[in-house]
């Protein structure tokens, strides 16, 4: 695992959206999973930056983590509406490479079945963006989420829903997700996960250097082959071991060696 420690969330932004940009331009044809959130909301901003500036994203397929069980992909909560807002209405990526699990689908098993299936048949993900919740879920894989796990329906926590009540103004948030499974999440040839602010200093300091757990399923991450870990200096403030990433990596510098 590669711990990059910055000293804003604005470098910690910026140095993730240049990894995207950066697999974008040099295989045009990649395969990415996408987080919604808060967290990427400013890399999402630079990656628009950049197709100004002609990185192209024509030939990219996407596959998002998770969307709310019951909404439509036309919902203004959805996390359909969410990507074609931040990112895909700004960007050359074609409607059709775009996937998001179908929260409204009639038969959701069916549906978690079928989104798993999608992405093997494009031959996997190239590299997943991943933010973390405060209680160290990925996707929408909460604690106790089976580290094994594939594409599914999963229960919202109290706390998640709390967190994602205030963009909920006329209706309660949803209490199911469909969401990658942490499995799915492992499949992907190269992850990388996004943390900013103190308040996820708690749940980064538990995925990096705490037990491998489902108590917090973003540890699995330890067992992944390729996984960046960006964050700025207050959501790092709780690794033991941050001196040694920061002379690893000096101010997030990947190349140091
Ligand atoms: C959403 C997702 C979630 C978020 C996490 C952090 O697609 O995957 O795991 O990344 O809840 O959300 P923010 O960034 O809003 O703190």
């Amino acid at each position: 695992m590669k711990v990059l420690i910055f000293e804003t969330a604005e470098a910690a932004e910026y140095a993730v959206a240049e990894i995207v940009a950066s697999e974008v331009s040099t295989r045009p044809e990649t395969v990415l999973g996408l987080a919604t959130g808060g967290t990427m909301l400013p890399v999402y901003a630079r990656l628009c930056a950049l197709r100004s500036e002609g990185l192209s994203f024509a030939k990219v397929t996407s596959f998002n983590l998770d969307e709310y069980v019951g909404l439509s992909s036309q919902h203004p909560e959805s996390y359909h509406s969410y990507m074609r807002e931040v990112l895909f209405d700004h960007i050359d990526i074609l409607p059709e490479n775009c996937h998001l699990p179908k929260g409204d689908a009639a038969d959701v098993r069916a549906e978690c079945l079928a989104y798993e299936d999608k992405i093997l048949a494009h031959g996997g993900i190239d590299l997943q963006l991943l933010g973390i919740g405060r209680n160290g879920h990925i996707g929408f894989n909460e604690p106790s989420s089976s580290l094994g796990s594939l594409t599914r329906v999963k229960t919202l926590t109290e706390s998640t829903r709390q967190a994602n009540a205030p963009y909920f103004t006329d209706q309660e948030a949803p209490k199911y997700a469909i969401t990658m499974g942490i499995r799915t999440i492992l499949n992907a040839r190269t992850c990388v996960l996004l943390a900013t602010s103190a308040a996820k200093a708690q749940a980064v300091a538990q995925a990096v250097e705490g037990p491998l757990s489902a108590i917090c399923p973003a540890s699995a991450l330890q067992m992944h082959a390729k996984t960046t870990v960006v964050l700025d200096r207050s959501a790092a403030a709780e690794l033991r071991h941050r001196d040694y990433y920061g002379q690893v990596h000096p101010h997030g510098a990947v190349h140091a060696l």
